[in-house]
């Protein structure tokens, strides 16, 4: 299976990175391709709501890396949603990578694809995660993605955090059991 990862953190080697690099090992391992976007790292602008995608056959008017980022997603099968929580939600970098899928939602929604959501936070209270899985769940039944799994990893500020906890085993797992 084709997989596609948007990592919406900005730190290289952060919590995320960890957690993603155990996914894409198991992920791997179970023969699955990958492609990894670390959107903090490419020249993505947000939606202008212009809505000139919609008399274009969903080309934006802002040419950016967002064209191969969705090229990539339309020819993948599963969407890694990796995110920092960030004021109980999302990274903004994600979040602008993703209304930026405004110009694909046709065809991304023809799909059926899967989709994962893995987050680290460093609050330990589960309660706190309510607004990011909300949020997951509501662009899954929007877009009809087949939610394959959530990780959300609590009580991680930083990734040394993960250390001696069961969250990059558990990473692993969900990428070597992906179907
Ligand atoms: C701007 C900012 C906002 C944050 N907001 C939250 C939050 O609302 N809840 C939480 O539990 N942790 C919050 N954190 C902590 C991060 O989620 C945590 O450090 C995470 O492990 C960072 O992941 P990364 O290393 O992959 O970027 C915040 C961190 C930053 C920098």
């Amino acid at each position: 299976m084709k997989i596609v990862i948007l990592n919406g953190s900005p730190r290289p080697r952060g919590s995320s990175s960890r957690l993603l690099a155990a996914f894409t090992e198991g992920a791997q391992a179970a023969g699955h391709g990958l492609t990894r976007f670390d959107l903090d790292r490419m020249n993505i602008h947000p939606c202008r709501a212009c809505y000139y995608c919609e008399d274009h056959d969903g080309v934006c008017i802002r040419r950016d890396d967002m064209a191969k980022v969705l090229k990539s997603i339309l020819d993948a099968e599963l969407l890694v949603f990796a995110t920092p929580m960030y004021y109980f939600g999302m990274s903004a970098q994600l979040k602008t990578a993703i209304d930026r899928f405004f110009a694909a939602d046709g065809k991304l929604r023809a799909k059926r694809m899967k989709s994962v959501l893995i987050a680290p936070a460093a609050d330990t209270d589960p309660a706190v995660s309510r607004g990011l899985l909300a949020h997951y769940e509501q662009i899954c039944q929007y877009l009809r993605l087949q939610d394959q799994g959530r990780l959300l990893a609590l009580g991680i500020n930083e990734p040394e955090d993960l250390d001696g906890t069961e969250f990059l085993e558990a990473a692993r797992a969900l990428g070597a059991g992906l179907i």
